[in-house]
């Protein structure tokens, strides 16, 4: 991994706790004893990529998204993918209600696309680049690969949901390296 980029985090251990959806300073710890800066603190030693969840807001037309790192594979056959989800995002119902979407697999020269996708409101794809996928999910330039998606199930799970969405279409994209998010900063993987 290369350096990080200091970057803002939203997502990661931060000191500045009132970033991150539904995270505040002084919340209380959860019955299981566990603060909540700690367990991200400790939580953000696991690396990950990043993802750009996007589709076409059936009310605007235009696309909307937003990035998540809690991406993994579940099933290969049926394909299943899964993430998970703030039950404070405004852009999730947004994506669910247009049925198809993409998700997005990052590169590491798309920090600005993460950190975009990640603030709340305004156009969030003004000056961006995309095309749609076979089903209309956009895809966006620069990313390392797509793919498109339906919701097959959603699980509560405390202050998110876990979707569990079907793969229709997917491919690569762009060769690059990927974008790496560890310990709340921005890096790179080169072999
Ligand atoms: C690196 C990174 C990872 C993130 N991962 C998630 C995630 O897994 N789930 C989530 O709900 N939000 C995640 N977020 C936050 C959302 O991208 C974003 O802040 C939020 O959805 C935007 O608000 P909106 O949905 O109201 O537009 C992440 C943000 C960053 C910067």
């Amino acid at each position: 991994m290369t350096d990080g980029a200091a970057a803002a985090m939203p997502y990661g251990p931060s000191d500045d706790t009132a970033q991150r959806p539904g995270a505040h300073r002084d919340a209380p710890s959860p019955p299981t004893g566990i603060e909540a800066r700690r367990f991200r603190t400790i939580l953000g030693h696991f690396a990950t990529g990043v993802v750009a969840v996007t589709a076409i807001d059936g009310e605007t037309g235009r696309p909307a998204g937003l990035a998540a790192n809690s991406f993994t594979s579940v099933s290969l056959d049926p394909a299943l993918v899964s993430f998970c989800v703030a039950h404070t995002s405004t852009t999730w119902p947004r994506i669910r209600r247009a049925g198809r979407f993409c998700v997005n697999i990052l590169s590491a020269p798309q920090l600005e696309v993460c950190l975009r996708l990640a603030a709340k409101g305004g156009d969030k794809f003004a000056g961006l680049d995309w095309t749609e996928s076979p089903g209309g999910g956009p895809v966006i330039d620069g990313a390392l690969a797509w793919l498109e998606c339906t919701v097959e199930a959603e699980h509560v799970a405390g202050d998110h949901v876990i979707v569990v969405a079907r793969v229709h279409h997917l491919d690569r994209h762009h060769d690059g390296d990927p974008l790496v998010f560890y310990r709340g900063s921005y890096g790179s993987f080169t072999e």
